[in-house]
């Protein structure tokens, strides 16, 4: 049998992986400062992180949400402290689409209406409503093409505000920081705009921060910077370092009710002790205030490099816009330099590395760059 064909594939095998860096399977040592597509939060093969999947795995990998396990709930309590969300509530699925499509399914259970706004430039992933509210044609198949969607420009309030002023959206969704729309970081004004008209007609205001979230920003979630809350925020990638796991947290004013959202892997022994695993190491190195410090060196440091027409981002969240478009550098960077990096659109790179990036690290990168440029 053959893989399907849908991706493609830089001819390198990547076997091992230690802090930032991976190896491929010549032996070849590259810097990662793609983090996997920003899954990767903690570092890759982090001891600690080893131990404590390999102890739970060999103890119980899985059994089924009819039965209690106390690792969520452990989970639930150390992730309301660690982001400040205490008071909300804890749901795990498996995927940042399928956290997505809970979130827009438990916003219209509540209001009972049916439309939602999204934004231009805007990804939430592949599946039904996800890809949906994705501004991104191609990838909606006709089966997907059922739910009423309106797309407003990213920090255009005026028309946020004259749509949900017609009382029939059931949520806005919206990135803390987009990602694959090219890292576009959304005014504070705006973003407050937006959850007091939110609040105002009772939509329901639902943070993806399935990218920017998990301290990626320099704060736990992006949102974090504009001093808002939303009704729901969906996490995914940085959970588990690399295990597939999502969840969303759940504003107090939701109600529970048996049968409306379900899974059967979500939020499984195996990936509650990852997850526990990474907020453990998170805290224990300062890896949000990391992200912080060493983004704002490299943001910094990357305004000073000529050739680069802008730089956006927060924390560990950066993209770099070039005049022409990039792939030659991010092919030198690869092949040359032995870095890795994420793109956006045709003319943006990426920067999503493990938040354990140090500040030598950012610079060798640095100088990696100049030699591309
Ligand atoms: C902001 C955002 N939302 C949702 C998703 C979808 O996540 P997944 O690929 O885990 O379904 C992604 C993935 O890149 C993302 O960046």
């Amino acid at each position: 049998m053959n893989l399907f064909d849908v991706y493609p594939l830089f001819p390198i095998e990547i076997v091992q992986g230690k802090g930032c860096n991976v190896y491929d399977k010549d032996g070849n040592e590259y810097l990662d400062l793609y983090g996997g597509h920003a899954v990767i939060s903690v570092g890759h093969a982090h001891p600690t992180y080893v131990k404590a999947i390999s102890e739970q795995v060999a103890k119980l990998g899985f059994y089924s949400n009819s039965v209690i396990n106390s690792l969520q709930q452990q989970l639930a309590e150390k992730l309301g402290k660690a982001s400040g969300y205490e008071d909300y509530s804890l749901f795990l699925v498996n995927s940042g689409a399928e956290a997505n499509e809970n979130a827009l399914k438990l916003a219209s259970f509540h209001n009972g209406k049916n439309k939602v706004l999204s934004f231009k430039q805007s990804f939430h992933g592949r599946t039904s409503a996800a890809v949906k509210v994705t501004d991104i044609p191609k990838y909606v198949a006709p089966v997907n093409d059922g739910l009423d969607v309106t797309f407003v420009a990213l920090n255009d309030i005026e028309t946020v505000r004259a749509e949900l002023q017609k009382g029939t959206y059931s949520s806005v969704i919206i990135e803390g920081i987009q990602g694959i729309g090219g890292i576009q970081v959304p005014t504070t004004e705006f973003m407050q705009q937006l959850r007091q008209v939110c609040t105002e007609t009772k939509t329901v205001l639902i943070l993806d921060e399935i990218q920017s979230g998990y301290g990626r920003s320099g704060k736990f979630f992006a949102h974090q910077y504009y001093g808002i809350k939303p009704d729901i925020i969906t996490v995914a990638k940085g959970i588990c370092n690399g295990f597939p796991m999502s969840g969303m947290l759940i504003s107090p004013m939701f109600t529970p009710v048996y049968g409306q959202l379900g899974t059967t892997f979500g939020g499984n022994h195996l990936g509650c002790a990852a997850a526990l695993a990474v907020l453990d190491i998170m805290g224990k190195e300062n890896l949000v205030e990391n992200a912080a410090k060493v983004g704002a060196f490299l943001l910094e440091e990357l305004k000073k490099i000529d050739g680069i027409k802008e730089i956006r981002g927060n924390g560990l969240m950066i993209g770099m816009e070039f005049e022409q478009p990039i792939k030659e550098i991010r092919t030198k960077l690869l092949f040359e330099q032995k870095v890795f990096t994420g793109v956006a659109g045709t003319h943006t790179i990426r920067l999503l590395p493990p938040l354990c990036l140090s500040m030598e690290q950012a610079q060798d990168f640095l100088n990696r760059l100049k030699k591309c440029l």
